[in-house]
């Protein structure tokens, strides 16, 4: 079975102080399309610590893909393309590509998601924006290409 991880970056939500809506739907798409989801982590926008989950991740075989949400702006606290950054090897720029092709055509604001997506070991990972809506839209684009990524990867 395809293992996904989901990691939620937002400061509010890590303190309680919102609700994080957007892994959860995560979760719910990917479980619905046959994922077994094996963790679901709400950290701060910190660069190191949502770079070190990452790699723990890969590192240690727990997931084939990682999904994250949230962080992609351009607020100062937006940090989680750097983040993946720090931790993947190989890039896979058609990932990000599709996700704001596509969300053009909804907002005109998708371009304002600095997303990225690479790999590391046998992970892939993968960065959404932070609203449940942008979740579900992004996702229905890449879902059925990110199958078959993960099947080549392992
Ligand atoms: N992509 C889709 N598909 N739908 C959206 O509503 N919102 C955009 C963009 N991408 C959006 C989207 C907006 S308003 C922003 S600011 C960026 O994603 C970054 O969002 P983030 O900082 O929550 O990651």
């Amino acid at each position: 079975m395809k293992r996904v991880a989901v990691i939620t970056s937002s400061d509010k939500g890590f303190r309680g102080e919102r609700e994080d809506l957007s892994g959860p739907a995560v979760k719910e798409i990917m479980e619905a399309a046959g994922y077994e989801v094996v963790s679901v982590d709400v950290l701060p926008d910190d660069r190191g610590m949502l770079s070190a989950r990452m790699a723990e991740i890969a590192d240690m075989g727990l997931a084939e893909l990682i999904l994250t949400t949230g962080g992609t702006g351009f607020s100062q606290r937006d940090v989680t393309p750097e983040a993946t950054e720090d931790v993947i090897g190989r890039r896979v720029p058609g990932i990000p590509e599709a996700m704001r092709a596509f969300s053009m055509t909804i907002t005109k604001r998708a371009m304002l998601s600095r997303a990225t997506a690479g790999i590391r070991k046998g992970t892939l990972i993968v960065n959404l924006p932070g609203s449940p809506k942008a979740v579900r839209e992004c996702l229905e684009v890449i879902i059925e290409a990110l199958g078959h990524g993960i099947e080549i990867l392992t």
